[in-house]
């Protein structure tokens, strides 16, 4: 892997890339010269746009619909990501549901949406990458919450827990042609249908008392694909957070 500062003739396929953090990633990789392979599930329209932001910097840009919570999705996806691009040099698992549940409402189901969106497609994803048996690299977005219990979205907490195994078990079984890291954020995008206020009121739970960035993810994301002897790694961007423990809800 190159620098940082030089993408160019990379290929890196970024999972729910439509939107928020991974529409974030997606445009800073582009901008480094690298080809996004931009997946997404339902948002279309903003799949559309960021492919032309994307083009409109010079760079090469795809859109790709695909429903990661279905058995089949990851696998299908990964090979018409090469059906259009060849080969993959970064894979970035971002995609993911967040469903609110305590222990009393937890279903099979629920469970199993997030343990399919969240873990098992991220993983299948990475081992279609890997079976490419050529050098790369996978980030996987975990979640600050991993070290404790977050008691209100019990099935995303398990999942997520689930996928920070993954990346060490991978980290391992994919050694030494590909790099498996995660970052784990903490506050930096309010959940869907909460604004600012949501991260001014909770920013006390951590200890830098603040909140992050979109761009406190790029500058993780970066780091990790600019560092060759790095595998099996969590990059914790959450302020300290991840040191206290406890359940903040
Ligand atoms: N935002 C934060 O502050 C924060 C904090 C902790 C952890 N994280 C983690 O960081 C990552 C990015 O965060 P985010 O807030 O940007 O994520 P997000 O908005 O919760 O989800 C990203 C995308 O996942 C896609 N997705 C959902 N269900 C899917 C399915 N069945 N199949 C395929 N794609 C599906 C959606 O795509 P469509 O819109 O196209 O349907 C969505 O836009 C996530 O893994 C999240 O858990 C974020």
């Amino acid at each position: 892997m190159p620098s940082s500062e030089n993408l160019r003739g990379h290929t890196i396929l970024i999972t729910g890339a439509a939107r928020r953090l991974g529409r974030t990633v997606a445009l800073a990789l582009a901008k480094r010269g690298a080809r996004i392979v931009a997946h997404y599930h339902t948002s279309t329209a903003e799949a559309e746009r960021l492919v032309g932001e994307i083009e409109a910097i010079g760079s090469k840009a795809w859109a790709l619909a695909g429903n990661l919570g279905h058995a089949e999705g990851p696998e299908r996806l990964f090979a018409q990501v090469l059906e259009i691009s060849g080969s993959v040099d970064v894979l970035i698992n971002s995609a993911s549901i967040y469903s609110e549940e305590g222990i009393d409402d937890l279903t099979p189901e629920s469970l199993t949406a997030n343990v399919n969106v969240n873990a098992l497609a991220p993983f299948l994803l990475s081992r279609a990458f890997a079976h490419q048996d050529r050098a790369g690299s996978i980030v996987n977005f975990l979640d600050t919450r991993i070290l404790d219990y977050d008691s209100r979205h019990v099935s995303y907490h398990l999942s997520k827990r689930m996928l920070f195994s993954m990346t060490r078990m991978m980290a391992m079984e994919f050694a030494p042609k590909v790099r498996v890291n995660a970052i784990a954020p903490g506050l930096i995008l309010p959940p869907a249908g909460q604004d600012e206020s949501y991260l001014k009121e909770l920013a006390p739970t951590n200890p830098l008392n603040t909140y992050g960035k979109p761009g406190d993810i790029v500058e993780a994301v970066l780091f990790l694909l600019q560092s060759p002897f790095i595998t099996g790694q969590i990059i914790y961007v959450d302020g300290g957070r991840h040191m206290l423990g406890g359940d903040y809800g």
